[in-house]
């Protein structure tokens, strides 16, 4: 949708700030779900990682520039040379690469953190910027922790690196310190005195610490800011960054109010939340603006009456223009392959063939057991198999006995390369007891750091939907499992966080291996 007001740029950095914050760590397959969702979206940028950072988020940021044809792809860099060789060089094949070099501009930054002082800060930022403009078409820069930097030194930073060659500039609010008025102002110096500003687009990127992300980054927008910084959900550092979608609506349900209007294509969100929940095994609260579950919910009488009569009594905004899915029961056991790829291919899912094999056949298990298969019974089969990861230990068959003055005990049989193994186990409940199956099966234990369990759909056989994050060597692996079995969801749930650790040692010792190779 074209607009006559200026352009506002989204900027997504889900799949880097969002992914750095504890519990929200996501593997290659769960990147690039996200990132085709986020396409769909069609955000201006999406912000793949930072490269240098690991062997791992290397080769995502690659893999994501390799795959996005229409938004640019960015890489995290700090001020390093070797930071931005390693960002270039995950970058270029990237249809619209960008370089993100970022240095710290404030006292308390340069004195403590860093150790510079503050003309050694100007020279290193101005320097880095020149370095990576030779590799990169596309530089932006980000001062961080603008908000807390002094306006006079925060200028000449930001006329040094648009001389040296970067077009974006990012005034962050790193700690989510700044409240709106004075984050606008802070905007509004810039503009007033950087002499060359008008060579650049000035961005925002709100951290939510007093849960004013949002409330910031608009009136950075209406201060003159033109590039939003964001994430799905809100996901990022502590508090989380300025969430995507509530950014994204506010624009489009206050155009009278807003100067600036972004280009993307809001019945993606719900989707693309979706996408995000089930690659990062972190849910939004129910009453979480726009993508809550909740957010669309008329539950008091007087209000329920009020949308039936006229819908913009109590509802700002319609469901449908987020995407959320009405309840629509299309499919069911007699529907053939091509129903359901076609319904597949409206809910935005493009998959290969042999995956929509795999796919139809747990689609017809399901509706087997289930009286009606709906659109969100479908959307979880096809967002939980594009994101898991490669299935090394698969559940065969478990047995479960239970009750209320019995101990639990279960057996499970997991297929390993064709081999059949079979543990049992008591616990304390019946699920408790199949997870110490599965350690039984594997011959270690893990610790199990969450552990959630909600219904897809509602109704008697809705499909349960759980999720598993295990904690292993310091690092957090999510899995999740769907049945209309509770216990068999959450074994298939645990099994896929199994499966997530044990493929990312493969490709550790697949690395170690050409690492070991080229030396
Ligand atoms: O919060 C922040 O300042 C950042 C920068 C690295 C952009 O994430
Ligand atoms: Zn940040």
């Amino acid at each position: 949708m074209s607009s006559a007001k200026p352009r506002l740029y989204i900027f997504d950095t889900t799949l880097r700030d969002g992914e750095q914050s504890p519990g929200c760590s996501m593997n290659l397959k769960e990147k690039l779900l996200v990132a085709a969702q986020l396409e769909l979206l069609r955000v201006d940028a999406i912000e793949a990682g930072f490269a240098a950072s690991s062997p791992g988020d290397f080769e995502s940021v690659r893999e994501i520039a390799r795959v996005v044809r229409q938004a640019t792809v960015a890489s995290l860099c700090r001020c390093l040379t070797k930071d931005i060789d390693a960002g270039w060089q995950a970058l270029r094949e990237a249809v619209r690469p960008r370089l993100h070099l970022f240095l710290a501009t404030s006292p308390l930054h340069m004195q403590y953190k860093l150790k510079m002082s503050p003309d050694a800060v100007r020279e290193q930022a101005a320097a880095m910027v020149r370095y990576a403009r030779n590799l990169c078409p596309e530089v932006e820069f980000s001062c961080e922790d603008a908000s807390r930097s002094e306006p006079e030194f925060l200028y000449r930073v930001v006329e040094d690196v648009i001389r040296a060659g970067a077009r974006i500039i990012n005034l962050p609010d790193t700690v989510g310190y700044a409240v709106p008025e004075q984050y606008g102002d802070m905007i509004r110096g810039v503009l007033a005195h950087v002499p060359n500003v008008g060579e650049a687009i000035i961005s925002v990127h709100c951290h939510n610490d007093l849960g004013l992300g949002v409330a910031n980054s608009l009136a950075a927008v209406q201060a003159g800011a033109r590039q939003v910084e964001c994430t799905i959900n809100g996901i990022g550092e502590r508090a989380g960054n300025a969430a995507l979608e509530e950014v994204i609506m506010a624009l489009r349900t206050r155009p009278d109010y807003f100067v600036a209007a972004a280009e993307v294509d809001t019945t993606r969100i719900y989707n693309a939340s979706r996408s995000v929940i089930i690659a990062t095994g972190s849910r939004v609260q129910p009453n979480k603006a726009i993508v809550g579950e909740n957010a669309f919910a008329h539950e008091a009488g007087i209000h329920q009456h009020g949308v039936m009569a006229h819908a913009g009594t109590y509802e700002i905004m319609t469901p449908e223009s987020v995407g959320i899915p009405r309840n629509r029961m299309v499919l069911g056991k007699h529907s053939g392959r091509h129903a359901f790829e076609s319904r597949l291919t409206e809910l935005g899912f493009h998959l290969e063939g042999p995956r929509i094999q795999e796919l139809f056949v747990e689609f017809k298990v399901l509706a087997d057991r289930k009286k009606t298969v709906s659109d969100e019974d479908i959307e979880a089969l096809a967002r939980g198999s594009a994101a898991q990861a490669e299935e090394l230990l698969k559940l065969d068959r478990f047995v479960v006995q239970s009750g209320n003055d019995i101990p639990a005990s279960c057996t499970v049989f997991v297929r390993k390369q064709g081999e059949l193994l079979h543990h049992s186990a008591t616990g304390d409940g019946p699920i408790d007891a199949a997870f110490k199956a599965i350690e039984g099966v594997l011959g270690f234990s893990l610790a199990l750091e969450n552990f959630a369990l909600s219904s897809v759909t509602g109704g008697e056989d809705a499909q349960g939907e759980a999720s598993v994050k295990l904690r292993a060597k310091d690092r957090l692996y999510h899995g999740h499992g769907l049945s209309t079995d509770v216990i068999e969801a959450s074994i298939k749930a645990y099994l896929s966080a199994v499966n997530a650790l044990l493929s990312e040692e493969a490709y550790a010792a697949r690395i170690g291996t050409a690492a070991k190779a080229e030396a």
